[in-house]
């Protein structure tokens, strides 16, 4: 066993968290301020970083890194901007990795290809009004006239919806199947396909830069090659995604917590009270003592389930288990860095405020940590 990064990795790390320091840190106030999308600081120069295909085989336009460089990468954008970790987080593993995992070569060439290179933006549409939790209730359909497909139906809350330009999403396509997952499949949907268009754009309490619209299917129309993996067996194609998805949120809830965690050890040591720095009060020792243990062992979890991912090992559980506690930890820290830093911390002269509002998503999105609790606890018993 082996705690320290390869040198590979720390030169990521050192190469993302100077691009973060330099472009990223500098916007992000106001990014949040104006909920501003802006595609080349949180997109296109991620491509020149080669971070958008960091996962993804060299043949399909990636570089062909491993899990745990993708979740340092995320991890350390996030620590500057929880909006641009999602960012690259839904584009990876919710909008191209399942086009890498179940689709055929034609798909992976004409779809993975540029998404990889970051010529195209990806994004997954699981969610709708009346199924959210309960992913296998799908209502959208899809059915197959000629040699197309007729989507119909809506999807909500989609991380970089609107923007992307290639979007995964689930539809039913048997209404009548034994158990009402195995009527799911999934699609590849080009933005500019008939039919296609972007709904209501979400305001949200956080990660404000990050776009979040409604998709809308109306009789909308794709080719019948775009079905992914086969007919029925999209909602093991959004569990797996979710999968590996959820050790992406982990890592944007671990950077945030290091981010608020480093404001705070930054701030009590400049700030003085009653005479003296704050540090040398226990009341504020504690917090930070209990910050920087929580966050390591976030960590320890983060990069396990990476780890598993990597070494071809199972990693349901593990990942499960790293989105639910990282996000608990880091709506924990960023609260208690608001606390550190009191008046100033609930004003926006200070990022913790906005860290504490981006931290509460994590515990909601790519399945709620009630959620995370069904799947670890029906495979531990299992
Ligand atoms: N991998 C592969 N297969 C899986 C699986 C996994 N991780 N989890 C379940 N399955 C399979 C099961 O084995 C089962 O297969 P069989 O029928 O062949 O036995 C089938 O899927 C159905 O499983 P369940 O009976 O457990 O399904 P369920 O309907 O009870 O749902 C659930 C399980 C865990 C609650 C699931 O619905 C779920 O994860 N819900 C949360 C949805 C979610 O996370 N949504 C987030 C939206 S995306 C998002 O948030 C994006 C964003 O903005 C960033």
């Amino acid at each position: 066993m082996d705690f320290k990064l390869s040198r590979e990795h720390e030169m990521l790390r050192k190469s993302v968290r100077d691009y973060a320091k330099k472009e990223i840190v500098p916007t992000a106030a106001e990014r949040d301020e104006e909920a501003k999308f802006d595609r080349e600081t949180m997109f296109d120069k991620l491509a020149e970083l080669e971070l958008t295909g960091i996962i993804f085989p060299e043949k399909y336009g990636g570089v062909e890194s491993d899990y745990l460089s993708y979740v340092i990468a995320v991890e350390e954008l996030s620590k500057a901007c929880a909006s641009t970790g999602v960012t690259l987080s839904a584009h990876t593993s919710l909008g191209s990795n399942p086009i890498y995992l179940f689709g055929n070569e034609e798909q992976k060439e004409k779809f993975l290809k540029p998404l990889a290179e970051g010529k195209k933006m990806g994004c997954l549409g699981l969610t709708e009004p009346e199924a959210g939790s309960d992913a296998g209730g799908t209502q959208a359909t899809a059915k197959l006239e000629g040699d197309e497909w007729v989507l119909n139906g809506s999807k909500n809350f989609i991380t970089n919806g609107g923007e992307a330009e290639i979007n995964v999403a689930l539809f039913r396509t048997d209404e009548n199947a034994e158990k009402k997952h195995k009527g799911i499949s999934a699609f590849i949907v080009e933005s500019d396909a008939p039919g296609f268009s972007v709904g209501k754009k979400e305001d949200k309490l956080g990660i404000k830069s990050s776009p979040t619209r409604e998709l809308v299917f109306n009789n909308c129309r794709v080719p019948r090659e775009n079905l992914l993996g086969e007919q029925g067996e999209g909602f093991k194609i959004a569990m797996k995604t979710l999968d590996g998805g959820r050790i992406g949120i982990a890592a944007q809830a671990l950077g945030i917590a290091q981010g608020a965690y480093e404001e705070a050890l930054n701030y009590a040591k400049k700030r003085k009270q009653f005479g003296t720095s704050i540090t040398n009060f226990q009341a504020v020792q504690f917090k930070l003592a209990d910050m920087a243990t929580q966050i390591d062992a976030a960590r320890m979890l983060v990069y396990r389930a990476a780890f598993n991912v990597d070494s071809g090992m199972p990693y349901t559980k593990e990942a499960a288990m790293a989105k639910m506690y990282a996000s608990d930890i880091a709506m924990w820290v960023t609260t208690e860095a608001v606390q550190v830093l009191g008046g100033y911390g609930y004003v926006k002269d200070y990022p913790v405020e906005r860290m504490m509002r981006d931290a509460k998503i994590t515990q909601i999105y790519e399945g709620t940590n009630e959620i995370q609790r069904v799947v670890i606890g029906s495979n531990i018993i299992k």
